[in-house]
């Protein structure tokens, strides 16, 4: 792990944004799972070029194994243990967010199978030479159209309403959970953002 807890979003444009530091207290954790969305957008636009035989740049590889195999199961984490579980403690049970996130609980399971299939894709092709089968290609296709979707409804339907009903102090415990899960607490008091 680097030193600093700050990490780097390379964007779809090929820009490299800072990204907020999650130990701030005065960071939204929901501004960090809106860039772990981000950046998942940008995974699945990799893997539809790497099918379509488009170079993809060794860094881009790279930063599209490290999501699939570390930064995704810790923001299916993130989500599973922390945020649904707050939104169903704050919504009232006839806005029905539970079967929303049933859908997406079982979305997350796929998500953790497929994950390192398609990492095992990307790795092998070690020299760019995108020759992919047809049944690898069918299953990076189903895998990045399948996270599109999740995304879409996460977009749509529960960040706005954690936004809306999430309290300070579950934001609070939220970060500190995110935080506990990335083994960055100890670096609190000796670093700055
Ligand atoms: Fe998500
Ligand atoms: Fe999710």
């Amino acid at each position: 792990m680097g030193k600093r807890t700050k990490r780097q979003l390379n964007t779809a444009r090929g820009e490299t944004a800072s990204v907020r530091c999650l130990k701030d207290p005065l960071e939204n954790p929901l501004d960090y799972i809106a860039e772990d969305h981000m950046r998942e957008r940008e995974v699945c636009a990799l893997i539809d070029k790497m099918v379509a035989t488009v170079q993809v740049e060794d860094g881009k590889r790279e930063m599209m194994l490290t999501f699939l195999t570390e930064q995704l199961p810790q923001h299916l984490a993130d989500e599973e243990i922390d945020l649904f579980p707050l939104m169903l403690k704050r919504c009232e049970p006839e806005a029905e967010i539970d079967k929303v996130i049933r859908k997406l609980e079982s979305d997350h399971g796929h998500a953790l199978a497929d994950a390192p299939v398609i990492a095992a894709l990307i790795a092998a092709d070690e020299n760019s030479a995108l020759i992919f089968s047809d049944t690898a290609c069918a299953q990076m296709t189903e895998f990045a159209s399948h996270a599109r979707r999740h995304l879409i409804l996460e977009n749509a339907i529960i960040m706005p309403i954690a936004r809306a009903r999430l309290t300070k102090r579950d934001l609070e415990i939220m970060r500190l959970h995110m935080l506990d899960r990335r083994g960055l607490e100890r670096l609190e008091e000796t670093e700055t953002c």
